[in-house]
């Protein structure tokens, strides 16, 4: 049956089964490992079950050395010693106290065997760290006080080590408050020592007890054997958040925004949620199973107060969460764990109503360091601010780039690009990008072009540039093994690629067949990689090509879990095992550079990526792989964009009405109507798909796709000060509600509708057969409908109407959004389009005047003044002023040239009091001018 389908994925597995003699059809999820089959896992959740089942006796085996204990740095620094009483070891622990309400706390240990692998900071960090000085230090003999301000503290306790991170003198969040803190230090086989269970109280325990051993020095899995030539060496610690109902956080997960309990409790997964970054092909939905990309930072937020941890380690990493809530006391959670330890865990029917009173969390990570960044908040925005100031600024993309992107697995040639380049404009609908899957090269040697089907990529490339539109083509990471491709031949006598545990090049299975794959971690290789770029080089490419790098997760074919096995080694001796969430954004960040770097001026790279780590954002966009046109998936992309966002990298969407599967018109047209309101607006769809570009469908759902189009080109002003807003404080454009109403207890969990900036709350239609919906309306606002400027103002739920040809989206009073609203082919031509301003009243409004005030921080600055220069044709021509109760008589301008005034024409609405002040063309550049309404 293969042999019929003229798919390149279905041949190639085809291909794979033939070579390499192993069962792996691409068309098939991969089979996955759980926690009971990942050792140090299963070891790290019975190391706390041990724990939990000895109830109020139950106390850590770590203790600081008192006498160990230094201060440094103007108090910045504190240094400790940690020892393991049940066998000697000996750990360091560091804190430092960072500008802007952060802390860091690393451990390693004293005297390891080896180096355990620490070089992650130096990929992962962007900025350098400010230590400041605390106000207050205080050595006790149990406890050490560091005060970092009047309202927040740590303290330190020695017997056991435990760490308290206070806020008004009350913890918000705690290490080891549970005691599961546990590093598996470095040993040789021969000195290892098995635990020994002293009374073997059942079979079970037994049977535990050897499960515990048997996977430290190898581990099996499917057909794959993982080595482990450095034994055991996970790191664990339970972080709590005392008085915290809710956590977000962890992507990527098809999850929940509100993150779920993992360990019992109401509807909790029966795994913890993973971070372990892989090519999750048509991925199930309401899982805690591991995606393309890892950002290991956490939220928790209450009323009051949001806190945040980061727990920088790139290696694979399992997160248990668990909630307290009111009827538990503490020792009946712990018999109830105790029970679930005999009875194994599952949903437990457990009575929902009781009132959560805090959350845990269990965080094990498989090998490195301990390097934990906490985050004081005290608003969700000061968390992504103080998470960005430390992994970087999410880039500022170029304005093409939140347009609207055209892509297919794949498009044939030349002429089919050009033909749909041409029906883009017959049809009036707008786009930027047209995408190149990997067909585009000869025979998956990335660099090179199918000569059959791109004859003159050159001409095709200006023909797209005089239009104002780019191409983007695919790159990945596997570099096809054959003499005859120059690339494998450079980067095999320059051993630039990974290699296997012999020394050899790691070979597997990707697109081209047999392949190795670039080591990116290896300065040499990253600037060769970089190289490639240069138009000497990549010949026949020119500034308009961008660039999207797929499957850098890595995806192996023939791997376990569709990756690459951990055994393998990188630059400096490391294993993949310890850097294997880094390795995606490792390869972003090399495309990112060469991209820059081919022009004699750096320009903004686009730069795509399916893999993920910490940092990502400061390369370009994420989006959520190969998603299935199906509703489910569809309700999935906004918590999945919303929580990518929180965690740093707010430029990111799904592929657009799925693609996997064929979507049905109203799925199409409710997919493209929730996809302009997303960050990254990129429609996508597998190779065996019918056609779908939006003007090929039928009516009433091509008017009401192109309508949708339309409406995210007007709104792109307003993204494009977002993206610039997001790029100075990390805040992402597309926010959950929580982010912006942080005290309204109702939006903590609200993941079905959210906002765009702080102005648009949109509620995406994700039902079939939906013609109304109910949207929460936060309290204390007026909100304005924002295609026919009705108004509501009753807070709380409210049902509203939603028929196919409606995007039920909101203006927040007190707001003023900037449109551009005559429709173009592009971005790049809509430019030096003037703007028309709606402006939402709030109930304060007072003073009856429209004014201009400059914003950047150095108006008169040469920066400011040459941009101002440059865009002084920019002006507004429509000003809406919505929420208006009375008919004025007049609309008069007041500008410096004009003397005394000028009556501009208007129009006014009486029914949803709408005001539209026509042809002010007053400048956005020079704000000498105000518009009084009387
Ligand atoms: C992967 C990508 C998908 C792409 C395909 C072929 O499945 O996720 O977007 O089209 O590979 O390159």
């Amino acid at each position: 049956m293969l042999l019929n389908l003229t798919s390149h994925r279905a041949t190639l597995c085809l291909v794979t089964i033939l070579m390499w003699g192993t069962m792996v059809d691409c068309l098939i999820k991969a089979k996955l490992r759980t926690c009971g089959t990942t050792g140090f896992c299963y070891r790290n959740r019975a190391f706390a079950d041990d724990i939990t089942s000895l109830g109020t006796d139950a106390h850590s085996p770590y203790t600081i050395i008192q006498d160990s204990i230094l201060f440094s740095e103007g108090n910045s620094h504190l240094h400790a010693d940690i020892e393991n009483t049940n066998n000697k070891i000996l750990f360091t622990l560091d804190v430092t106290i960072l500008q802007d309400n952060t802390a860091r706390v690393q451990i390693n240990e004293k005297t390891p065997l080896h180096q355990r692998y620490d070089d992650h900071a130096r990929h992962t960090l962007d900025n350098p760290l400010r230590p400041v000085s605390p106000s207050q230090v205080q050595k006790g003999g149990e406890k050490t006080m560091i005060a970092l301000d009047d309202t927040r503290a740590l303290v330190i306790y020695s017997q056991p080590f435990k760490m308290e991170f206070l806020v008004d003198n009350v913890p918000v969040i705690i290490f080891n408050d549970r005691s599961f803190f546990n590093i598996e230090h470095l040993r040789t086989k021969a000195n290892h020592k098995p635990k020994m269970i002293k009374e073997p109280s059942s079979p079970d325990v037994m049977q535990d007890t050897t499960k515990l051993e048997s996977t430290m020095w190898a581990e099996r899995f499917v057909n794959w054997t993982d080595p482990k030539p450095n034994g055991p060496e996970s790191i664990a610690l339970d972080i709590s958040f005392p008085g915290f109902s809710h956590v977000y956080g962890i992507p990527s997960h098809a999850s929940n925004l509100d993150l779920k309990e993992t360990r019992g409790g109401p509807n909790a997964y029966l795994e913890p949620y993973r971070l372990f970054n892989r090519d999750a092909y048509m991925y199930d939905l309401d899982t805690p199973f591991p995606l393309y990309g890892s950002v290991p930072i956490m939220y928790a937020h209450r009323k009051d107060i949001s806190v945040g941890v980061f727990w920088m380690n790139p290696s694979e990493t399992w997160i248990d969460v668990t909630k307290t809530r009111s009827k538990d006391k503490k020792a009946s959670s712990t018999s109830k764990t105790a029970l679930h330890k005999m009875f194994g865990y599952g949903n437990d029917k457990m009575d929902d109503s009781t009132a959560v009173t805090g959350t845990q969390t269990h965080w094990f990570s498989e090998s490195g360091v301990l390097d934990i960044f906490v985050f004081f908040g005290p608003t969700p925005k000061d968390i992504v601010r103080q998470y960005v100031s430390l992994t970087g600024a999410p880039m500022m993309p170029p304005l093409f780039s939140i347009g609207y992107h055209q892509c297919r697995y794949n498009y044939g040639d030349e002429e089919e690009i050009l033909d749909i380049d041409n029906s883009f404009d017959k049809n009036e609908i707008p786009y930027d990008v047209i995408w190149l899957d990997v067909d585009y090269t000869d025979g998956y040697k990335y660099f090179t072009w199918n000569k059959t089907s791109f004859p003159d990529p050159l001409r095709l490339q200006k023909q797209l540039e005089d239009k104002g539109r780019k191409i983007v083509i695919i790159i990945d990471p596997h570099i096809k093994r054959s003499n005859a491709y120059r690339l494998y031949r450079e980067a095999e006598r320059a051993d630039y690629f990974i290699k296997s545990p012999s020394g050899d090049d790691f070979v597997a299975v990707s697109w081209p067949g047999p392949s190795s794959w670039v080591d990116y971690t290896n300065p040499n290789a990253i600037n060769w990689w970089a190289r490639q770029f240069a138009f000497d080089s990549f010949t026949e490419t020119s500034e308009n090509v961008q660039l999207w790098n797929d499957m850098n997760e890595p995806s192996i074919f023939n791997g376990p879990e569709t990756t690459m096995e951990k055994q393998m080694v990188h630059f400096g001796g490391w294993e993949h095992r310890d850097l294997h969430n880094l390795y995606g954004m490792l390869m972003h960040r090399a495309t990112a550079k060469g991209i820059r770097e081919r022009t004699a001026i750096p320009k903004r790279p686009f730069v795509l990526a399916r893999s993920f780590y910490a940092g990502s954002q400061r390369y370009g966009p994420v989006w959520t792989g190969d998603n299935i046109a199906d509703w489910g998936h569809l309700a999935a992309s906004t918590p999945m964009i919303l929580t990518n966002g929180i965690s740093g990298i707010p430029f990111s969407g799904a592929d657009i009405t799925g693609f996997i599967h064929e979507p049905s018109m109203e799925l199409f047209t409710r997919w493209y109507q929730i996809g302009i309101y997303q960050p990254f607006f990129r429609a996508h769809s597998r190779y065996d798909s019918e056609y779908r570009e939006p003007y090929l469908v039928a009516e009433p759902f091509q008017t009401l796709t192109r309508a949708a189009i339309h409406r995210r080109y007007a709104l792109l002003p307003y993204w494009y000060t977002l993206f610039y807003n997001a790029y100075r404080t990390g805040t992402p454009m597309m926010r959950p509600m929580f982010f912006e109403f942080p005290e309204e207890e109702p939006l903590f969990t609200e993941e079905d509708q959210f906002m765009v900036g702080d102005a648009i709350l949109v509620k995406p239609i994700t039902t079939e057969g939906a013609v109304s919906t109910n949207v929460y309306f936060p309290r204390n606002e007026i909100w304005y409908d924002v295609e026919t400027y009705f108004c509501i103002t009753t807070p709380g739920h409210t049902t509203v109407a939603a028929p196919l040809e409606k995007i039920p989206a909101y203006q927040r009073g007190g707001t003023i959004i900037p449109y551009r609203e005559r429709p173009r082919r592009s971005a790049n031509a809509m430019q030096l389009d003037p703007f028309t301003l709606v402006a939402a009243l709030t109930t304060k409004y007072t003073n009856n005047t429209f004014s201009c005030v400059s914003l950047h921080e150095d108006p008169t600055g040469t920066d400011a003044t040459d941009f101002a220069q440059s865009h002084q044709v920019l002006t507004i021509e429509r000003i809406r002023i919505l929420g208006l109760k009375t008919q004025p008589t007049h609309a008069r301008l007041y500008a410096p040239d004009i003397r005394p005034y000028k009556d501009l024409p208007f129009d006014y609405d009486n029914i949803n009091g709408v005001l539209s002040v026509g042809k002010p063309n007053v400048s956005v550049i020079d704000c000498r001018w105000s518009i009084v309404v009387v």
